[in-house]
């Protein structure tokens, strides 16, 4: 293929997937099958990889991710990034709606309503139909350039229609080759609630709410990583040349380019129609798939809002009404406390069952004993109940006017409820733990099902259920324990056949093959969750590795920050978490990243060289070594003569060796030379 040939492919294969993922995406009526998409996009993928230097800014492949930041850089909005006035009831409504018209007396006032997303705003420039930047708001005048990781959002185009006339409302044909759209970025709450469960899983603080979620994604070091969390992109103003000639038609008109514009958009003629707007959506916000907390309305004439104006921070033109969280007061019957996987305390109010935005509500997070105290909450209080954008609902205040005389204040408990071992709170934590890791009950089977579990070892046949049974039948202990089974074992056990023990050998003898990086995962190191896991398999290659790294080497890699890099060193410095591994490691687990999970050829830096490994190293495996030789060109030898290019030593790599490279004038180098020698 000549290079011609492949730009035309690579134009043409992008503006096809491009025009699928709008059918997909934005109206949700897709012609091919996910299938044949993917290998549309896999035969796009393939023919950048093969010509790099044509890969085009807007490609498709851009949705997949891939691009590493650091840091991002800031940027200074053209247009500053305002907010917007509050209102809270019909009364502040009619009062805006007042002071508009005592500035345009009589004149006819329609308003364009919109729904308030709640997540995170962005600015994105465009140039000649291309997406070039996209910035958070920051303080308002500077902001974050989020670019890569915004591209990942599959409703954002990339690239934009030339719309026919009839779609547009005036007669311009076509976007300026310049200008901005602002928008709302979202994360749905059915992707919220996964990415939180993934979260409680490894220890980790849970999101507060999808605006959160949002925000972090959006700051993400890895694009991939943003691609796969699907984030969402509502858009609701457009600033540039003046195409239009109110917000109403101006939301046609963008939407006609590409963007996604919110289809519960309405134009109301009075207040009164608008406040109509605003209950109806009260009503019906449950229903939506995103959080929304109120309703924005602008004037809609551009004319009109240049005669309005802006206050210092806002515009006159426009204002929120926002909703109140749903709010109920129950009664407090008792605090009870849960112990997690990581040991993790978690005090839960148990509440008089009572009915809250749809749903019967009985339980709500406390969080931690700071909480607790934070409400100064005393036995059998009455409580305010609330629902926001948390999955569980929160307890935000106290009806002192009902408490009981004389009740007492809620004590926080000293011991685990379970083992009764005293809890211990580290210094600048929230939480308190359990630190008895191998004798207290739910630490035991949450560690051996998180081990178990679908994304880890994904050992079908070791449920929750079977799991609780072995542990209360001694069977297992720990993890480790599970590769001590034989057959007999279970069969004693009354409930499992012949047939149901064999599969559960089996699964266990399977898991074997399961690679490192799930291996690393489900090991259950406090904070790795799988992104992590495979980040972390990734850069070190081996346990060995992971092991002997130190914190700053840790960080190095994308992802990982001191918390996740000191919780990693912890677990290696424990004695028994050593153990564990040994024996998993004799047990036959996989603690090397497979030949066939790095790419195959990496440069040929080696081009000619024959290379000899003796010793060991720091941070690879000698075998890792040598495949990294041929992956760069080169050749392995296995002994030291005139032919050989480098003696790569190790550590403790014998005098023989060594000093026969000397005597032949062969090279001695290090595992840091050689790692130089590679990168170029
Ligand atoms: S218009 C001059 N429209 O609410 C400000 N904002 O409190 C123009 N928001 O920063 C903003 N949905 O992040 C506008 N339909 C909508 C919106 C919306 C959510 C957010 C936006 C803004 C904040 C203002």
């Amino acid at each position: 293929m000549t290079k011609e040939e492949a730009l035309l492919q690579i134009q043409q294969l992008s503006k096809e997937i491009e025009d699928h993922n709008f059918r997909y995406y934005q109206q949700s009526f897709p012609v091919i099958s996910d299938y044949d998409f993917d290998q549309l996009l896999n035969k796009l993928i393939a023919l950048e990889k093969e010509w790099p230097d044509l890969v085009q800014p807007d490609s498709p492949t851009m949705r997949v991710g891939g691009t590493i930041t650091k840091e991002f850089k800031t940027v200074t909005h053209k247009y500053p990034m305002m907010s917007l006035g509050n209102t809270y009831s019909e009364e502040e409504l009619n009062d805006f709606d007042e002071r508009i018209r005592k500035i345009l007396p009589g004149e006819k006032i329609e308003y364009a309503c919109e729904l308030k997303f709640d997540g995170v705003a962005i600015g994105i420039t465009y140039k000649n139909g291309q997406l070039v930047q996209a910035v958070t708001r920051g303080d308002g005048v500077q902001g974050d350039d989020v670019t890569t990781n915004v591209k990942t959002i599959r409703t954002i185009p990339l690239k934009l229609n030339i719309p026919s006339s009839a779609d547009l409302f005036d007669s311009s044909t076509s976007f300026p080759d310049e200008f901005e759209v602002r928008g709302e970025i979202i994360m749905p709450r059915a992707v919220f609630e996964r990415i939180n469960e993934e979260r409680i899983d490894i220890g980790e603080a849970p999101f507060a709410n999808p605006r959160n979620c949002a925000s972090g994604t959006l700051k993400m070091q890895d694009s991939s990583e943003v691609s796969k969390r699907r984030l969402d992109c509502f858009l609701y103003g457009y600033y540039g040349t003046p195409l239009f000639v109110n917000h109403f038609e101006a939301m046609n008109g963008i939407s006609a380019f590409g963007f996604q514009v919110s289809e519960h958009r309405k134009l109301c003629g009075s207040i009164n129609e608008v406040m109509e707007y605003v209950h109806f959506w009260d009503s019906k916000r449950d229903e939506l798939p995103f959080d929304i907390d109120g309703i924005v309305i602008k004037v809609n004439a551009y004319r009109q809002q240049e005669e309005l104006g802006f206050t210092a921070k806002s515009p006159r033109w426009a204002i929120s009404y926002k909703y109140k969280a749903a709010s109920v007061a129950t009664k407090l019957e008792e605090v009870t406390y849960q112990v997690g996987r990581t040991g993790a305390i978690t005090p839960v109010a148990n509440l008089t069952p009572v009915l809250l935005a749809g749903t019967t509500v009985k339980r709500a997070s406390l969080h931690n004993a700071d909480q607790i105290a934070k409400l100064d909450l005393h036995v059998h209080d009455t409580v305010f109940v609330e629902k926001g954008g948390e999955i569980i609902p929160k307890i935000t205040g106290v009806d002192l006017s009902k408490r009981e005389e004389g009740s007492t204040p809620i004590v926080y408990i000293t011991h685990c409820p379970e083992c009764n071992t005293p809890l211990q709170r580290k210094e600048g934590e929230a939480q308190h733990y359990c630190p008895n890791e191998e004798g207290c009950k739910p630490q035991i089977k949450g560690k051996i099902e998180h081990f178990t579990g679908r994304k880890a070892m994904n050992l079908e046949g070791l449920g929750a259920e079977t799991i609780d049974l072995f542990v209360e039948k001694g069977l297992i202990h720990n993890i480790s324990d599970i590769y001590s089974i034989n057959k007999d074992n279970i069969l004693q056990l009354d409930r499992f056949g012949e047939k149901s023990a064999q599969n559960i050998m089996d699964g266990i003898e399977k898991s074997k093959e399961v690679p490192f990086e799930k291996v690393l995962f489900a090991i259950g190191i406090r904070y790795v969750g799988d992104t992590v896991a495979r980040k972390l398999a990734r850069h070190f290659k081996s346990i060995e590795a992971l092991k002997n790294a130190t914190l700053e080497q840790l960080t190095d890699t994308p992802e990982v920050g001191d918390v996740i890099a000191g919780s990693v060193i912890d677990f290696f410095s424990k004695p028994s978490n050593q153990a564990l591994i040994e024996r998993l490691k004799s047990a036959g687990l996989q603690f090397e990243l497979k030949a066939d999970a790095l790419p195959i050829s990496l440069g040929n830096q080696l081009e000619g060289k024959i290379v000899v490994v003796t010793g060991t190293f720091e941070r690879h495996s000698r075998d890792e070594l040598k495949q990294l030789i041929e992956q760069h060109g080169g050749k392995n030898g296995s002994s030291v003569s005139k032919k050989t290019t480098y003696l790569l030593a190790g550590s403790d790599s014998g005098p023989s060796k060594t000093d026969k490279a000397r005597d032949l004038g062969v090279q001695v180098i290090s595992e840091s030379d050689f790692e130089a020698i590679i990168s170029g």
